[in-house]
């Protein structure tokens, strides 16, 4: 999908999770960094709590991540299943990049002590800040020709991840992101998305 003339709604159509994955970086890393720049700068957050952090992992570093998870999952997986387990991770790590999505409790803290009327509705609001991050760049990195799916193996891989990015151990890992050049034919056999009927799920009243 060329971004020069992408409009919002080619972007959001376009978006799917797509998990047959390659190292073929669609676009050069530069360009990768300013979609992630866009998004930290962009994205809205309750109260303007800017609590969001993201750490990427390019190339070696996205594989050491998932290399992590596999050792951690091979010791917890019972055997029969590891066939299963092992080439659903290893899927992840052929692609090229995977985003950390993280939340920082020290700014919600704060709104939480400057706020108390609202303070027990912060971490959930925090949950919602780091998932517009997500869904902006699952998006915009689809838009750019990554495929993209969105995983949640925290907190397995929370200690080893923090200890080798250097990473707060008191940030609040929420999801990975993995995205990766599209392997031919990987959006072949795609399901249909809208399956539940949308006059079930949609109410719209006032309008002409
Ligand atoms: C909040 C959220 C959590 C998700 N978690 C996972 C996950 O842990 N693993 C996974 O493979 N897909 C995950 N997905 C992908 C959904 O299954 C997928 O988005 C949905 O089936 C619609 O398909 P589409 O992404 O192709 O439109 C998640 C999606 C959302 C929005």
């Amino acid at each position: 999908m060329s971004h020069a003339s992408t409009t919002f709604k080619d972007a959001v159509v376009h978006r799917r999770t797509i998990y047959q994955l390659n190292k073929k970086a669609p676009v050069d890393d530069k360009q990768i960094e300013e979609v992630f720049r866009l998004a930290i700068k962009e994205v809205p957050s309750s109260f303007n709590s800017q609590s969001a952090r993201i750490v990427v992992l390019l190339k070696d570093d996205h594989d050491a991540f998932w290399d992590i998870v596999k050792d951690i999952l091979k010791a917890h997986v019972p055997e029969e299943q590891w066939e299963h387990t092992g080439a659903r991770i290893q899927g992840f790590r052929n692609g090229y990049g995977t985003a950390l999505f993280y939340e920082d409790p020290a700014p919600i803290k704060a709104l939480q002590s400057k706020l108390p009327a609202y303070a027990d509705k912060f971490p959930q609001w925090s949950e919602h800040t780091s998932a517009m991050h997500q869904y902006m760049l699952w998006t915009a990195l689809e838009a750019e020709g990554f495929g993209c799916n969105l995983q949640h193996y925290n907190p397995l891989p929370d200690q080893k991840a923090a200890a080798k990015w250097d990473i707060p151990l008191e940030w609040s890992l929420k999801a990975q992101l993995v995205f990766g050049g599209e392997e031919e034919g990987a959006r072949a056999g795609l399901q249909e998305r809208s399956e539940q009927p949308i006059a079930e799920r949609l109410f719209f009243h006032g309008g002409k």
